[in-house]
């Protein structure tokens, strides 16, 4: 049979193919963004259209694709987003997403509403572990959340801050995604078709929001929903980063500013780095393509700290323009989700190699042996 670099050698060969092996409702929460979804494709647009200039007569050339971020090396400059829910798009993501991060040397985020555990991961994801948070309302349960995440020795803590309400999601809603699932004949005529799924699922059973469970009475997953809508969102203010730069002492990064002022505000308030990004274009649909804003926070951030980027990319082609456009550092949700629905746990390491292996091939191609070069390959 042919390896997967030849039968599934794009993002999107594996997007398709996850599109026909999840159920309806787990591929409209995975591949969905807000409204009519033009931001989400405008993330891709506008990265498609950035040109570079390839510099020949280099010789052989290895490039070197090492990056060191917040003192630690990692082997790729590309990274695992936060993906809530994780376990209701592929059952059992978070594991082969941690072995995926150890394995290549590159950072995993674990989303605060992702199925497991940060006890669980912690040890798995070893030196590779960030956490994303969302910010509980009740700072007992934040600050025993903070404690448990360090514990598990999680570095990185990633502060979502593009969620102030949760967002309108029409395929979603469409979709008729609950949670808890409604176990009725929709449901099993979904799953039913969709068999790869459904084994995955009866061996991991049931997907739980096992990280904020100890914070409720009750673990069906109805409490545990209602949890996350009352606690979790639109929680988040200055006052508030103010508080968890005190009570976090390692690395905080905070995700979805695109806004000049926000970001000059958070470098103030003290956060060692900054993820561009606009959610993958899942919360506003009237936002403008994360690429675009992303010189303009280069410029405005001037080295004071990495800027992370995020939203839209889909091969090692976008990485690199990401970097030439002055991206310390590139994260990527849907991919590795796409690669699990394609083709199950070996289907994540597949959409790394992707990204990876054809960021190395554009380096070549370009003339560039380091990272920072690409930033002297823009049309
Ligand atoms: C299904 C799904 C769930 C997500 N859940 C979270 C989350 O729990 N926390 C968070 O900060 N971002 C979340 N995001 C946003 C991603 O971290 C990331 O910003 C986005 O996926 C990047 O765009 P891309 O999918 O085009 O790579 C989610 C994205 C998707 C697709």
């Amino acid at each position: 049979m042919a390896a997967h670099s030849d039968r599934y050698p794009l993002i999107s060969d594996l997007r398709t193919r996850a599109s026909r092996r999840l159920p309806s409702f787990a591929w409209a929460y995975l591949d969905s963004a807000t409204g009519d979804e033009r931001a989400m494709h405008r993330n891709e647009e506008a990265l498609a259209e950035i040109e570079l200039v390839p510099q020949m007569l280099k010789g052989p050339l290895a490039p070197d694709t090492s990056v060191t971020l917040f003192g630690q090396e990692f082997a790729s400059p590309i990274g695992i987003a936060p993906v809530g829910m994780s376990g209701l798009i592929w059952p059992g993501p978070d594991l082969v997403l941690a072995d995926l991060a150890r394995r290549e040397n590159i950072p995993h985020t674990l989303s605060t509403v992702a199925t497991t555990d940060p006890e669980t991961v912690g040890p798995r994801v070893g030196n590779n572990g960030w956490f994303q948070l969302y910010a509980p309302r009740d700072r007992a349960i934040r600050d025993d959340l903070l404690d448990r995440v360090e514990a598990a020795g999680f570095n990185v803590l990633v502060v979502t801050a593009d969620v102030p309400a949760p967002s309108r999601r029409e395929r979603q809603r469409k979709a008729q995604i609950r949670v808890p699932p409604r176990i009725g004949p929709s449901l099993v005529a979904q799953t039913i078709i969709r068999p790869a799924w459904t084994a995955a699922l009866l061996r991991n059973g049931m997907p739980r929001f096992r990280t904020v469970e100890p914070y409720l009475d009750s673990h069906s997953l109805a409490s545990v929903a209602g949890f996350v809508g009352a606690t979790l969102g639109g929680t988040l203010s200055w006052e508030y980063l103010d508080e968890l730069r005190q009570r976090w002492k390692s690395t905080l990064v905070i995700k979805g500013l695109i806004d000049l002022d926000d970001i000059e505000r958070s470098l103030a308030a003290g956060v060692d780095g900054v993820i561009v990004s606009n959610h993958g274009g899942r919360q506003l649909e009237a936002a403008p393509a994360s690429i675009r804003v992303l010189p303009g926070v280069v410029d405005r951030v001037a080295e004071r700290v990495p800027v992370i980027f995020d939203s839209g990319v889909r091969s090692g082609a976008d990485v690199a323009r990401a970097i030439s456009l002055g991206a310390d550092f590139v994260m990527a949700g849907r991919p590795f989700y796409y690669g699990l629905g394609a083709l199950g746990a070996d289907g994540a390491g597949h959409a790394f190699s992707i990204l990876h292996e054809g960021l190395v091939n554009v380096m070549q191609q370009t003339g560039c042996a380091q990272l920072s070069d690409l930033r002297n390959r823009r049309a």
